[in-house]
């Protein structure tokens, strides 16, 4: 894995992290290295199993930055719009998703997958009536779960 990439989930950490601390400050007591050793699960997938699966994490990562903005900008339309998109239903009626996915995935895997799921789909169901400060908080601890999940797994080499 690049550092490049790892450096970009951390910085959007840091950016969901600060976005809280002004709301409510969230006890986090991550700290902000990499770990000596790579202690993460690799999982096995390959092909078109793993570009559907990379495709959708780089999805989950632009769903995070429309969020942000829109939070920022008060378009609670867009927030709604944009965490359905992310949501559990859209992974269910996707055009290509590996049949077998489940068996391909480690214990662990599949739980996070669909907190991380069902949390959009929460923020969406919020959008129109919750305020900005608990929008900000419902998207830091989305991000915290990407983080947990990342700090767990990896892609096989
Ligand atoms: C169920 C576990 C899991 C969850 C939840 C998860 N990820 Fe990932 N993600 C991974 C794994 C594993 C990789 C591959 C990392 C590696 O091999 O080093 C990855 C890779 C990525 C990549 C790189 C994609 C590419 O094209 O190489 C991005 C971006 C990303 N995740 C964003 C996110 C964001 C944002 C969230 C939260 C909204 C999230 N992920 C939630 C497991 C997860």
């Amino acid at each position: 894995m690049g550092f490049h990439r790892f450096g970009a989930v951390l910085w959007v950490c840091a950016l969901g992290w600060g976005a809280t601390v002004q709301a409510e400050p969230a006890p986090n007591t991550q700290e902000l290295r990499l770990p000596a050793d790579d202690p993460r699960t690799p999982i096995h997938v390959i092909g078109e199993d793993r570009a559907w699966m990379l495709g959708q994490m780089r999805l989950f990562l632009a769903a995070l930055g429309q969020i942000n903005g829109a939070i920022a900008s008060g378009d609670r339309a867009e927030v709604a719009r944009t965490a359905r998109r992310v949501g559990m239903k859209i992974e269910e009626s996707e055009p290509y998703r590996p049949s077998n996915w489940r068996s391909l995935t480690p214990p662990g895997w599949g739980e996070m997958a669909r907190t991380v799921r069902l949390g959009f789909d929460r923020m969406a169901d919020q959008a129109a009536t919750a305020s900005p400060e608990n929008l900000n908080a419902e998207l830091a601890e989305q991000v915290q779960i990407c983080v947990a999940c990342h700090q767990t797994f990896r892609v096989a080499d």
